[in-house]
């Protein structure tokens, strides 16, 4: 039994995880806590990299005493510390990142620079006692869109990606059109619930191309040019919503059942912030019962950024024995998944 220590520090959220690892037992999270800088940014309509890296120092060191209090252990009883090495914000990821290695170096420890789309892409397992079992990705999140074949820990090939913008960004881009609140998703969720997803065909990009990829910047832009012919905005607002959005979930379906047919998997699992989306959920797993493959979805409190996946990649590092990351180890702003 062994616990691991992890700091999130990629965006906008400072977050620190405790996890307590046994083999063959679920893993134990002891904590997972996140200050969230979403108000902050909000009157920028957006992340601003120096105000989050600025944040991500203040709020560590209070996090990790709160999270250790919460674990009732001292930090000499932590076995072993994580980060998240990439990809992000450089300046916000020197932070967590540089923080981290300095409790290994001072505890002498192991320590494991994780990678942020590693940690979402095993999220929805966050709770089981398996190994990672062989499975078909898909993450979409606020900078990402991917469709990932797992073969088991460390073994990742990309099927697909977006070519432009991410789903999640799209949902923030035109959340900034409709004059709604920092971040779009949640915001786009609420209002769609009003409206007819029906109501304007918005374009489904690159559906019948053969290949597994997706676009989201045309689908932004139709709106933007649908947007300049509406007089009465509050009264469209939640048609424009639904329509928006189920062009995004009817995409994102297109392409993990193509996915899934050209990888031989029969599980799908769903992860990152989008992920929080119920009426994608519901889509997907309609979508999923129907061609006979399985779904499984991330716990919402581990879907949007948090340390708790972090920790959780870190702690199936450690039980594959993986070799702990060199203190000399860089942030790595791109850091892809997949080489
Ligand atoms: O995974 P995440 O927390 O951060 C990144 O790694 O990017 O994802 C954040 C993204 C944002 O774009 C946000 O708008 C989106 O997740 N999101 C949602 C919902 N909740 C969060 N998008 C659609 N519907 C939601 N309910
Ligand atoms: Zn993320």
């Amino acid at each position: 039994m062994s616990t691991l220590l992890a700091l999130e520090s990629s965006c906008d959220e400072t977050a620190v995880a405790i996890i307590r690892m046994s083999p063959d037992e679920a893993p134990q999270i002891l904590s997972s806590l996140i200050t969230s800088q979403i108000q902050l940014h909000r009157e920028y309509g957006g992340v601003v990299p120096e105000l989050a890296s600025r944040n991500h120092t203040t709020a560590v060191q209070p996090l990790i005493d709160t999270a250790l209090e919460e674990a009732q252990l001292t930090i000499h009883e932590i076995d072993a510390f994580a980060a998240t090495a990439g990809p992000g914000l450089a300046a916000a990821l020197l932070i967590g990142h540089s923080y981290g290695k300095g409790l290994a170096l001072a505890a002498n420890k192991p320590f494991y620079g994780i990678n942020h789309m590693e940690g979402h892409l095993l999220s929805p397992f966050i709770e089981t006692a398996d190994a990672i079992p062989p499975h078909l990705g898909l993450i979409v999140s606020g900078g990402h869109t991917m469709l990932v074949d797992v073969q088991g820990h460390g073994n990742y090939s990309l099927v697909g990606k977006t070519r432009d913008d991410a789903a999640g960004e799209a949902f923030d881009k035109v959340g900034k059109m409709l004059n709604l609140p920092y971040p779009g998703g949640p915001e786009i969720e609420k209002m769609a619930l009003l409206g007819n997803p029906k109501a304007y065909n918005f374009p489904r990009t690159m559906l019948k191309d053969p290949h597994c990829d997706f676009s989201f910047s045309g689908l932004k832009t139709a709106v933007l040019y649908t947007l300049d012919k509406i007089t009465d905005l509050e009264k469209e607002l939640p048609d424009l919503c639904a329509s928006f959005q189920q062009a995004v979930i009817d995409s994102l379906i297109k392409k993990t059942l193509r996915a899934a047919e050209h990888t031989g998997h029969t599980l799908v699992a769903l992860s990152g912030g989008v992920s929080c989306n119920k009426a994608l959920v519901d889509a997907l797993a309609a979508a999923c019962k129907k061609n006979k493959l399985t779904l499984a979805t991330c716990p919402r409190t581990y879907s949007t950024d948090n340390a708790a996946m972090i920790a959780y990649a870190g702690c199936q590092a450690v039980m594959n024995q993986v070799d702990p990351s060199e203190l000399t180890q860089e942030i790595h702003p791109n850091f892809p998944l997949t080489s």
